[in-house]
């Protein structure tokens, strides 16, 4: 079970896995997400489903490494072993099935916003995409996004590709000259998520976002994943992970996200210690 079946990597920190999870891929649906656990010590981390495989029963995991456990999860390899893993987890996303919707993702998120645009493609809605990246080389699935979308927009922090920016200022090009869109769904870092609600604001663009808020258990239960969405409590876990951007309380989002930096920053020198590269 949990089996690693394939393995690519994207970017220099970006990884793609294929892991044997049928009766996840069986339930599967766009927006959802799983919780794994790498080692019986470690900590349980949320991981989107990119994609997935009924037939195969495969589901598809990418992800950035950014702190211990996703790069302990990054040096596992084909024919590895998952400890566990449970999902799906979250509200499936609620997705038009006709329309014009523009879909946009900044680094990692761009895994996330896939399943979504290639699922309305799917049902027949226009699909026009922005993708972004601090640079070129850190870009991913620009191959798959092409696949499922009519235009794709490529923006990078230095101007390696595409518009030199951020993916929100594309959207505010597109909107300021006059391009329609039924709703927008960005996903990416949560200070890119804020960016893009904050354009589409004064447009009146409904703008969904799926929050990353620090899970633990992702059922309801320790309430780690607390947002406040229109004044009212939500959890992250089971009542998203997508919500009404213009709704979403962003000041606390931020603030709850970084709760555990010293933590995590704490973790990553302990595992490079162990690994012979102390910092003096
Ligand atoms: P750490 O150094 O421990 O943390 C780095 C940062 O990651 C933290 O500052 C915090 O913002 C976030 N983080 C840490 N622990 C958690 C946690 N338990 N839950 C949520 N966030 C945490 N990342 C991807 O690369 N690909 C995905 O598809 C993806 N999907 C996600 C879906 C959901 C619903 C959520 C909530 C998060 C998702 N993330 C995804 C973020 C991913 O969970 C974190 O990057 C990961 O937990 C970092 O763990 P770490 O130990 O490597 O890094
Ligand atoms: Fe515990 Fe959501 S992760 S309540
Ligand atoms: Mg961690």
């Amino acid at each position: 079970m949990f089996t690693i079946e394939a393995k690519r990597v994207l970017t220099p920190v970006t990884k793609l896995i294929v892991v044997q999870a049928p009766m996840v891929a069986r339930k599967a649906r766009p927006g959802q997400f799983v919780i794994l656990r790498c080692t019986e010590s470690g900590e349980r981390i949320p991981l989107t489903i990119a994609d997935y495989d009924r037939e195969k029963g495969t589901i598809t995991l990418v992800y950035q490494e950014v702190g211990k456990t996703t790069r302990l999860l990054g040096r596992m390899g084909v024919g590895d072993a998952i400890l566990d893993l449970v999902g799906p987890l979250g509200m499936p996303a609620e997705l038009p099935r006709e329309g014009r919707v523009l879909c946009v993702g900044g680094g990692v998120g761009v895994a996330p916003v896939y399943p979504k645009a290639k699922a309305m493609h799917e049902m027949g809605v226009d699909v026009v995409s922005i993708i972004g990246a601090r640079s070129a080389d850190l870009l991913i699935l620009e191959e798959e996004m092409r696949a499922v979308s009519t235009a794709v927009y490529v923006a990078t922090d230095d101007g390696s590709r595409g518009h030199h920016g951020f993916v929100s200022d594309v959207i505010k090009q597109l909107l300021e000259r006059g391009e329609q869109f039924d709703e927008i769904i960005a996903v990416g870092p949560i200070l890119m998520m804020r960016a893009c609600v904050e354009v589409t604001r004064p447009y009146g663009v409904k703008t969904w976002v799926s929050m990353n808020p620090i899970m633990v258990d992702g059922t309801g239960m320790c309430g780690a994943c607390r947002l406040s969405v229109d004044g009212k409590t939500k959890f992250c876990c089971v009542d998203g992970p997508m919500f009404d951007g213009h709704a979403v309380d962003w000041a606390e989002a931020v603030r709850r996200s970084r709760i555990y930096l010293e933590e995590e920053k704490i973790a990553v020198d302990h595992m490079n210690c162990a690994e012979g590269g102390c910092r003096p």
